[in-house]
């Protein structure tokens, strides 16, 4: 743990949600979890399956030091913006059509997390976890310096709030690698090659190089 963040607001608390709650209380984060739903809804739900977690309204959970979302990406829209300015949120989230339907204002070309950051307009938004199944999240963590560690893309445009949540991806067991702004996390959204696999930081940190190369090259005539 570093950077003074000691609490973590967990927005949704399904696959992800859930995942991320486990792995933060190891970490010796505080977490609170919070969905759509009041909390007497979720209270005996939180407790047997995220036991240390605090079920709380999602008021509540958006004023934690670190917010990380993990509702539907088609929900993100029901996010509460002004609970939310001020504060650093990880967007876990994914376009997933069977689930999301269609969402008329994604645009060509631009990377989820920046229609979320648009629609947070106070937050300062970060794109990782996103690339890591929820069964991986909670098998895949090591100790720093493992060998076999494995590596997680971190995107945003505040540079502090990058820094913050490289730590925090550093404290759940993954070497942190940072990608820079926010529109570099296209290069690890569904259907690319960061996306489809597991790499370490080295390997990461090339697979991003890559994509960078190929946004920046001139379009073959
Ligand atoms: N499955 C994976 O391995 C994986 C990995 C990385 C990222 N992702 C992405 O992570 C996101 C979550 O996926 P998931 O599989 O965890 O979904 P899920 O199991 O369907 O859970 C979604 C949770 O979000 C809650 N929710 C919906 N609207 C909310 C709101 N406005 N405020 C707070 N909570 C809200 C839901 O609760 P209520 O509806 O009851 O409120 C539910 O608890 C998706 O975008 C997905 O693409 C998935």
């Amino acid at each position: 743990m570093d950077q003074g963040i000691r609490t973590i607001g967990i927005l949704g608390a399904g696959r992800v949600g859930t995942a991320v709650a486990r792995e933060a209380l190891k970490a010796g984060y505080e977490v609170r979890i919070a969905t759509a739903k009041p909390v007497e809804e979720i209270e005996l739900i939180v407790e047997i399956i995220t036991p240390g977690a605090v079920a709380v309204a999602a008021a509540d959970a958006a004023s934690s030091d670190l917010v990380v979302l993990a509702v539907p990406l088609h929900r993100y829209s029901t996010l509460d913006a002004a609970a939310l300015s001020g504060r650093v949120v990880v967007d876990a989230m994914n376009y997933w059509e069977p689930t999301d339907g269609a969402m008329p204002e994604m645009q060509a070309g631009r990377g989820t997390s920046e229609m979320v950051q648009d629609f947070l307009s106070g937050s300062s938004v970060v794109k990782t976890l996103n690339h890591i199944g929820y069964h991986d999240l909670e098998s895949d963590g090591r100790r720093a310096g493992a060998p076999d560690r494995r590596a997680l893309a971190v995107a945003g445009d505040d540079e502090s709030a990058r820094a913050v949540v490289l730590g925090f991806v550093e404290a759940l067991g993954y070497d942190a690698v940072d990608a820079g702004p926010l529109a570099a996390g296209r290069a690890f959204e569904p259907g690319t090659e960061i996306f489809a696999g597991a790499h370490d930081a080295a390997g990461l940190g090339e697979a991003l190089g890559r994509a960078a190369a190929g946004a920046t090259a001139p379009a073959a005539v």
